[in-house]
């Protein structure tokens, strides 16, 4: 099958890891858009759209939409689209979206723009890697308010979503919720510089995203719930990478975090509880690099900025973490390991190995560990997986091999929330020195 050659293809740049996808189950659409294209073709243009920037994209969209829901190519052509209503495109089968053009949000409502429910076999993608949807978040958050989030998928199984840009939303860019079998890849996400602008939030099942750039302060890619490969991600100037943050009955497993390029966010990697209950395990957290980010390595079980939660705690078990190079931005003040676990339910299996970050400012820093037991840092060894109160070992030298490779132009500042940003090209690159999986659709 040509995806395991894909897969392969990517981790050949890295020590090889397991893959957290589920075998057996399909990846991604069940038909080719070209397919799809030789079935049939609804072109918005036929259905009322037109590309001046003012007429409603909203009615159009979902015409065309009833017209090839059974099979076939919704085209929204080169030109720039006004969306003033929402669309919940409900129920479709063997259909793609091609979007050439740029959307751009006039209507003021919230919700979402773009819902893509309860389908099959669908693609988002834009065939000359040049789609985007433009949010004008900015008209929004200058005025200390949210708007409409750009696009959910709910219950969408056997999809792809590629080669788009998603700009400025007025609140989170992609939503992926209860969905399975699916595939992200060469997308950049382009957020203002506040929280409350996700870029990718993902839950369901079997569930893989590569190539991937999100720039936003607030979630990078986060929340996977199970059998979740995320590689080649790039997180400029965002809040970084997370899982969480859990309530009771957490359950989740086998996730892959690697390649993960992180610049000036909040933080590289963070597992996050305030009581609660449940497992995360058997997750893999490899080949990280990060530069200036406040936190880096960080579990937290008593994670205060959410309300407590009825549990012991959520036992976070079975979790590698392995070659993460590159600096901090303050060691003191927040050292690159910290493993907080709850005190009704230490941490246990905890593997942190080849992990070599110093700090930008100062010259030291610490590691701080508590309730959390395994091999590396500060973690405990040996089997009692007892509480323990927290302990903390200072390091007073850069640890060697630490220095790591940047990305070219990494943002010196976040980008603005007053003014509007403008659309990027999809990249072709999201890792120092990792070619995307699959290539750009438009060289
Ligand atoms: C999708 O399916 C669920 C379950 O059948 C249903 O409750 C929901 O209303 C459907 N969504 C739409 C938009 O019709
Ligand atoms: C988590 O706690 C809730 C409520 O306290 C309980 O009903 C549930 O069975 C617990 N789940 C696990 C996995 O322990
Ligand atoms: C990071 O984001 C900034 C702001 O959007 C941009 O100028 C810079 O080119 C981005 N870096 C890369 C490698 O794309």
């Amino acid at each position: 099958m040509l995806f395991k050659s894909i897969v392969l293809a990517a981790f050949s740049l890295a020590a090889p890891i397991a893959a957290q996808l589920a075998t057996g189950y399909q990846l991604g659409p069940l038909t080719t858009s070209d397919a799809k294209w030789a079935v049939k073709v609804c072109d918005v243009t036929k259905y009322g759209a037109v590309a001046d920037g003012v007429t409603d994209l909203g009615p159009p969209l979902l015409a065309a939409f009833n017209a090839c829901k059974t099979g076939g190519v919704i085209n929204i052509p080169l030109g720039t689209f006004a969306m003033a209503t929402w669309v919940t495109l409900d129920d479709g089968v063997a259909f793609a979206i091609n979007l050439e053009g740029t959307i751009i949000r006039t209507g003021t409502a919230g919700g979402h723009m773009i819902i893509i429910e309860n389908s099959s076999d669908f693609e988002l993608y834009s065939s000359r890697s040049s789609g985007a949807i433009q949010g004008y978040g900015y008209q929004f958050h200058s005025q200390g308010i949210y708007g409409p989030r750009l696009i959910r998928l709910i219950s969408v199984e056997y999809f792809s979503i590629h080669d788009i840009a998603l700009v400025d939303s007025p609140a989170f860019h992609l939503i992926l919720a209860d969905c399975t079998g699916g595939e992200v890849y060469n997308l950049i996400i382009r957020g203002g510089n506040e929280g409350g602008l996700d870029g990718i939030d993902v839950w369901g099942f079997n569930i893989y995203i590569h190539d991937v750039e999100v720039t936003n302060k607030d979630e990078c890619v986060t929340n996977p719930s199970n059998h979740m490969l995320i590689e080649n991600i790039y997180c400029n100037w965002s809040g970084g990478s997370a899982i969480g943050s859990l309530g009771t009955d957490t359950d989740i497993s086998k996730i892959t975090y690697n390649n993960i390029y992180t610049w000036s966010s909040n933080q590289m990697f963070m597992l996050k509880s305030n009581g609660g209950n449940g497992t995360v395990s058997d997750c893999v957290f490899s080949n990280f690099i990060g530069h200036s980010n406040a936190y880096s390595l960080y579990i937290d079980a008593y994670w205060t900025s959410e309300t407590l939660q009825a549990g012991d705690g959520v036992l976070y078990t079975d979790l590698t973490f392995s070659n993460w190079k590159g600096t901090c931005a303050n060691g003191v003040t927040r050292g690159p390991i910290m493993a907080i676990c709850p005190t009704g339910q230490p941490c246990d299996g905890i593997t942190i190995s080849d992990f070599a970050m110093w700090t930008d400012s100062g010259s030291s820093e610490y590691y701080k560990c508590e309730n959390a037991w395994g091999n590396g840092a500060c973690l405990k060894g040996g089997s009692a997986h007892t509480a323990y109160a927290i302990t903390t070992s200072t390091v007073t030298a850069a640890p060697s091999g630490y220095s790591a490779a940047t990305m070219p132009s990494d943002l010196a500042s976040g980008l603005g929330i007053t003014v509007s940003i403008a659309i990027p090209t999809v990249p072709t690159t999201f890792f120092p020195g990792a070619t995307p999986a699959t290539a750009r659709a438009y060289p």
